[in-house]
């Protein structure tokens, strides 16, 4: 049997081999990636870039539970975090105890992710303390989307730094693993990365991070449209779209299926 990595493990990679992740949703994908990735993150972006919704507010418990279950099938050596919506977990730390709680079970993944503003630093405590291993997620925070009028990079200005560095702070203390820091400054990502005890993960915040995650369509080229950090690593879109020009040509012209592709009877 293949031995998992532990999130003591992950923490105590800071400062040594960058930490490897990528967002899995599915079996088949999390069975691929999972020999190449340290941590498969079952993120909240899976209500835009499977289900086709505007941004992750829509998200359900219900979502990232089947989602969960599924990558859980095909992982077995990374690290599997759960990323808990938006609505389960701000109301207070009991109600995120009680959520958590439901996700880890369902799914059987290692940890749950929280999106760390400056009242979440509590409720990451109240987690860790009663043996939920938490990831915390600084910077640029999509589900904030509606109070922030759009995904904008954050840390430009001195106050946004100064709560930034609040925020990762805050999630540190209250003993998170690890951190994601999303859409910030260089600068910023490496007086974080170096002032957090936990190994800081960055997506658009430069290699100053202790590791890297990008959202893993993005990566393979899905999309026509992918933000100025992601790079593309293949060209799915343009492979999908040859395949199905090539299918619809071959069904119509009648030449498949071919007789080796077909049943005959006895
Ligand atoms: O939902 C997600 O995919 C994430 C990562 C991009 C960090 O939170
Ligand atoms: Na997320």
């Amino acid at each position: 049997p293949v031995k998992r990595i532990t999130a003591p493990e992950i923490t105590s990679r800071k400062g040594k081999e960058p930490l490897v992740v990528l967002t899995a949703y599915s079996a088949p994908m999390a069975e691929i990636l999972d020999d190449h990735c340290d941590i498969l993150l079952v993120g909240d972006s899976v209500g835009m870039v499977v289900h086709g919704l505007p941004n992750t507010i829509g998200v359900t418990l219900e979502m990232m539970s089947m989602h969960g279950k599924a990558v859980m099938r095909g992982a077995r050596r990374a690290f599997v975090v759960v990323d808990m919506p938006f609505g389960s977990y701000e109301a207070g730390p009991e109600q995120a105890f009680q959520n958590a709680v439901q996700l880890l079970k369902e799914t059987g993944a290692q940890a749950v992710k929280v999106e760390s503003g400056p009242t979440v630093a509590d409720t990451i405590e109240y987690l860790v303390r009663r043996g939920i291993a938490v990831m915390g997620h600084v910077g640029l925070r999509p589900q904030a989307v509606n109070v922030d009028g759009g995904f904008k990079a954050k840390g430009r200005t001195e106050a946004e730094r100064e709560k930034v560095i609040k925020e990762a702070l805050a999630s540190d203390a209250a003993g998170a693993f690890a951190i994601v820091i999303e859409g910030v400054a260089a600068d910023l990502a490496g007086e974080i990365t170096r002032m957090v005890k936990a190994p800081t993960i960055g997506i658009g915040a430069s290699n100053a991070c202790d590791g890297q995650v990008l959202v893993v369509d993005d990566m393979l080229g899905l999309f026509d449209w992918s933000p100025k950090f992601v790079r593309r690593y293949a060209d799915l879109r343009g492979e999908i779209a040859t395949a199905a020009a090539q299918y619809a040509k071959d069904v119509r012209a009648r030449s498949f299926p071919a007789p080796e592709e077909t049943y005959f009877a006895k």
